[in-house]
């Protein structure tokens, strides 16, 4: 199964899906993604980096992390995937998400895509508020996950005005 997403940075509601989509199937891949309607803060070398230090104690055997640069059905296709999971806070995510679905079926007939409503405690995480809260030295300790704090703090440091 495949978890795409541009993870700009790695949330804790992204940790959440990818623990509880492990558990769903044989193996998952995380695939770091460009998206054409977004310029990432991190780059995908350092979303990699991210991502895999964030499950790298979690006794997560079945995942692995990628970065991709292409369509997400030629992914899907070359790795053999049944189908994506996303997770979903919300009403307007849902939308999004079945358009998303509808668009990459058009694309690849066999695409299928698995919705995980998110943990009610992480229904207000999103990359976008970490950003927002992190430029302007606010505690994203709620937000991402323990092992990557540092690193996500240290990159909104260098970005701010002194
Ligand atoms: O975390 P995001 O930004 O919501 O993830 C969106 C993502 C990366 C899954 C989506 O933009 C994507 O699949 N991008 C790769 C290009 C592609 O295949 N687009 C869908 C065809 S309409």
């Amino acid at each position: 199964m495949l978890f795409p997403g541009t993870f700009d940075p790695f949330t804790r509601g992204h940790k959440d899906i990818a623990r509880r989509a492990s558990k769903l199937c044989d193996s998952l891949v995380i695939a770091v993604m460009e998206n054409s309607a977004k310029t990432p803060l991190f780059t995908a070398d350092e979303r990699v980096e991210l991502v895999s230090r964030s499950i790298a104690d979690d006794g997560l055997d079945n995942v692995s992390v990628m970065k991709w640069g292409g369509l997400l059905v030629d992914l899907y296709s070359k790795l053999g995937c049944c189908a994506s999971v996303r997770g979903i806070r919300s009403e307007s995510d849902f939308r999004y998400e079945a358009e998303l679905a509808l668009a990459n079926r058009l694309l690849l007939p066999g695409y299928d895509a698995i919705l995980l409503p998110c943990r009610d405690d992480l229904s207000l995480i999103s990359s976008s508020i970490v950003k927002e809260v992190g430029f302007y030295g606010g505690d994203i300790s709620m937000m991402v996950p323990a092992e990557i704090i540092n690193t996500v703090n240290d990159k909104f440091m260098k970005g701010r005005p002194q």
